[in-house]
């Protein structure tokens, strides 16, 4: 109460307009402040924010001569690193009078949230011998922190055999709550937190059922293990992919910030999880979760990760599953790790044998036990009607799905209650249907004709279906998912995104022990570890790979780590072909899909080169992005920004080029020019020469193309020019520039892009 008396003071200068305004309903805002006019008078910030709040209270205006300090519970958090500011909730009225407070910079409505293994590893590579696991001491004594659905403790995966002492630095809690109790942390999991005050304010009627870190939903239990998880043997998601699960960084530490609720998730939570995850120390940030069509200067997460950029934390985060369509991509951010997601080496077979005995292949991850021998088989073309199907009765039926309309004949099929499905579909999205709870199975059409001429010729014609097995080794792999969000992105087209893909398709890892992973018959059914499909999984895999990196690297930065794994990305599946796009009819996946490639972590610890990005470069980028002084001011935190050297040109591992110019001098060539600067990371002299890979309609050029290193830590530039027509014919261009070392050890390779897509920033309301 020390501040009592000045704060008094200090509220007599802040006008008081509309006295008796009505209490109109209040929605959370998140505020920044400009901490350079905080008054002397306050002892921090925290009290200013308080009085601020007070002060433009409709309550507090009524009964401001009777009242003795004001009341706090406005006040829903007060951040100290993602944001200088707090969120509180105001009335409209009251977020008019604030923004005539002193040090009112800007405000955002808080906003809803959408929420975006066992082989993963060993198709990555990695493995005990050689490469980055022993390097980086399986990323011992890194911290991992996850904002996300909280964590199931219990989980095998967060078992601590094997881990040494919590490292001294670390300041998180284990905080207690409903059914989590704080001895629940051990050596693997050393901080569990939650975040829900924004969430109540939005919705001052919800019931939050369990009020703790613990997991009800299985989405942070799943990122979490994916990430670091122990070593489990004997995991499998009904016998589907079994073998022993482990996450990326085995030895690293997991830190869960629970701020996506069964109930909702509010960005005021979000950021509230990032500043306290900043302030215990962690290493590496996992954030499977976005924000679509904001600028970067309304995107909370944005802004908070631009706070964790400045103390060297690496955060990795999801591009979104809305593809295959192009601009989809959110935390398209130029400070953070955008990744899409692609398939791994491991199919789930359904077979159905036929009563000739020919036997078709389609995919199955029914959890059933039940194989189907010698049933009746018919065809029942699209499947459309469920009174025809019930008239089936015990049957497998075929259906043919020629209209997109495979999730109503699923739907059907289960409805008219046969004895099973075999769904014929071009569909490439099947994540949501393979997991069916009856017993079925999906194939493509050159594979379901086989059943369908075989049906229309026999008399009697009978099928068996087999379930429950898990093929690996399959090619090609990795395929870029349809899923998977596409860059441009929308907040800062000039950076090219998403940076990277990684496994994210039916990845296995630790679930919620009482969280039914499917069902059958009604009946719902339990296990340890459950296949899941997403962007949300490729991002924790990322994020283990940082762990590691951090943990052979110490001294690299957010910038390098990211260039390391990118430019020594696979760009080639397991066929020696270019990546296929299994949204765009298997064409190769352009970078605006795939960003660099499939991320390689034994190769990605030793890129020879990096391309480092100082935190005044980003600086730069805003202010060439024509943001007003106070846009700058909500993510930089600092009202003194220097924008004397404007340039959209950021010293990235990869480049984009717009090529839109629609008029009368359409076709007339124009040169589109890039500065970059390559550190080199590895050992003392070196001779790097540039190779190209041209892309179809346009020149590039690289000036110089050779690099001398003679020392390590060494910086050389070069210019790169990509020159083509004002407007290029097609949408996407796409080649790539190498620098390869002279010995053969180091390919440092970057994508180049060229499209007429847009290349105008979102803008927003402030
Ligand atoms: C937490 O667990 C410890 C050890 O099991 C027990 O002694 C303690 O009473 C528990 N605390 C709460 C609040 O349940
Ligand atoms: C909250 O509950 C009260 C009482 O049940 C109801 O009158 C009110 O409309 C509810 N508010 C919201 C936002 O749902
Ligand atoms: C949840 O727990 C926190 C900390 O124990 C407490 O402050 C808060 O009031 C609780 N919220 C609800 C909705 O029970
Ligand atoms: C499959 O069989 C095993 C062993 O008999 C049993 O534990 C499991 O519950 C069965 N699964 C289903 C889905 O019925
Ligand atoms: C699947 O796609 C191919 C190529 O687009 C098309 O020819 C075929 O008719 C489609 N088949 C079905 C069953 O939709
Ligand atoms: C495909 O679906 C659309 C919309 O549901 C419908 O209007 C159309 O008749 C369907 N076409 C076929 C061939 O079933
Ligand atoms: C910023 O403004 C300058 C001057 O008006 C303009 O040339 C440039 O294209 C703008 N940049 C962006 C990213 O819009
Ligand atoms: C701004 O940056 C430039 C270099 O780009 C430097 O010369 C100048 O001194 C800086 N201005 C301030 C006020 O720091
Ligand atoms: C270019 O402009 C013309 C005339 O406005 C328009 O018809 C055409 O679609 C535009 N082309 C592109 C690629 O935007």
């Amino acid at each position: 109460m020390a501040t009592h008396l000045p704060l008094y003071v200090w509220l007599l200068f802040i006008a008081i307009p509309n006295l008796f305004s009505t209490l109109a309903k209040s929605d959370t805002f998140i505020v920044h402040m400009d901490l350079s006019a905080m008054p002397k008078a306050f002892s921090g910030y925290h009290s200013w924010y308080l009085a601020t709040v007070a002060s433009v209270s409709d309550k507090s205006r009524v009964t401001t001569t009777t009242s003795t300090f004001p009341s706090s519970s406005k006040l829903l958090y007060t951040y100290s690193n993602v944001i200088h500011g707090f969120s509180a909730s105001l009335s409209p009225s009251e977020l008019e009078a604030l923004k005539n407070s002193p040090g009112y910079v800007s405000s955002i409505r808080d906003l809803p949230v959408k929420v975006d293994t066992t082989h993963s590893s060993q198709f990555l590579g990695l493995n005990s011998n050689s490469g980055v696991w022993p390097v980086s001491n399986y990323g011992k004594d890194v911290i991992i922190g996850l904002v996300d659905s909280g964590i199931w403790p219990e989980s095998a995966s967060f078992d601590d055999k094997g881990l040494t002492e919590i490292p001294l630095r670390w300041k998180g809690e284990c905080e207690s709550g409903t059914q989590f109790n704080s001895s629940m942390c051990n050596k693997k999991l050393i901080g569990a937190r939650f975040f829900n005050k924004g969430l109540i304010a939005s919705n001052p009627n919800v019931t939050i059922s369990i009020n703790s870190t613990r997991d009800t939903d299985g989405h942070g239990t799943h990122t979490s293990s994916t990430a670091a998880g122990n070593y489990v043997e004997g995991a499998s998601y009904f016998g589907y992919a079994s073998g022993t699960a482990r996450g990326m960084a085995p030895m690293a530490r997991v830190a869960m910030y629970k701020a996506l609720w069964d109930e909702g998730a509010q960005t005021s939570d979000i950021i509230a999880a990032i500043d306290q995850a900043i302030t215990d120390g962690v290493d590496v940030m996992s954030l499977s979760f976005g924000i679509d069509g904001v600028p970067l200067y309304e995107d909370p997460v944005a802004m908070a990760t631009f706070a964790a950029l400045e103390k060297g934390i690496f955060v990795s985060t999801s591009a979104g599953n809305e593809g295959p369509f192009l601009e989809t991509l959110h935390n398209g951010t130029p400070w953070v790790l955008t990744v899409a997601a692609g398939t791994i080496d491991r199919e789930f077979p359904g077979i159905v044998i036929l009563g000739n005995g020919v036997s078709v292949t389609g995919l199955s991850l029914y959890p059933g036990n039940s194989s189907l021998s010698q049933v009746p088989l018919v065809f029942m073309e699209a499947c459309d009607s469920v009174k025809e199907l019930k008239k089936v009765g015990y049957k497998i039926v075929v259906c043919l799905d020629k209209n997109d309309s495979l999730s109503d004949q699923v739907y059907n099929v289960q409805n008219a209650r046969v004895a099973g499905g075999v769904f014929v579909s071009n569909n490439s999205d099947l994540g949501f249907f393979i997991q069916s709870d009856y017993p079925a199975t999906f194939m493509v059409p050159q594979n379901g004709e086989i059943i369908i001429d075989y049906i229309k010729s026999s008399s009697e014609p009978k099928a068996s279906l087999e379930f429950g097995k898990t093929i690996v080794g399959t090619k090609p792999a990795p395929q870029l998912a349809s899923y998977s969000s596409r860059g441009p992105s929308q907040s800062c087209p000039f950076v090219l995104k998403p940076d990277l893909m990684a496994p994210g398709d039916y990845i296995l890892a630790a679930w919620p022990q009482n969280n039914p992973v499917a069902e059958v018959n009604s009946r719902p059914l339990f296990s340890n570890f459950n296949l899941l499909s997403g962007t949300s999984m490729s991002c924790p895999h990322a994020a283990g790979v940082a762990a590691l990196l951090k943990g052979a690297h110490p001294e690299w930065s957010p910038a390098a780590i990211r260039s390391a794994m990118m430019t020594t990305s696979d760009s080639m599946d397991n066929t020696f072909n270019p990546i296929e796009d299994v949204g765009e009819n298997k064409q190769p996946a352009t970078p605006l899909a795939m960003g660099a490639g499939h991320i390689n972590p034994n190769k990605a610890v030793d890129p020879g080169l990096i391309y480092d990005v100082e935190l005044q470069d980003y600086v730069n980028l805003l202010c060439a992005l024509n943001y007003t002084m106070k846009q700058i001011q909500t993510i930089t935190r600092s009202s003194s920004n220097n924008c004397s050297n404007p340039s959209l040109d950021l010293n990235y591992p990869s480049f984009i080029s717009f090529f839109n110019v629609n008029d009368s001098k359409s076709d007339v060539q124009t040169v589109q020019e890039f500065q970059r600067t390559v550190t080199n990371v590895g050992q003392g002299t070196s001779i790097y020469t540039t190779k190209i890979i041209p892309m179809d309609g346009f020149q590039v050029s690289v000036v110089p193309d050779k690099l001398v290193f003679k020392e390590k830590n060494e910086k050389l530039s070069y210019k790169l020019k990509i020159t083509g027509p004002r407007l290029m014919k097609q949408t996407v261009a796409f080649g790539s520039i190498s620098w390869e070392d002279s010995e053969g050890k180091h390919v440092v390779r970057s994508p180049i892009v060229a499209t007429s897509l847009s290349s105008e920033p979102l803008s927003g309301q402030n």
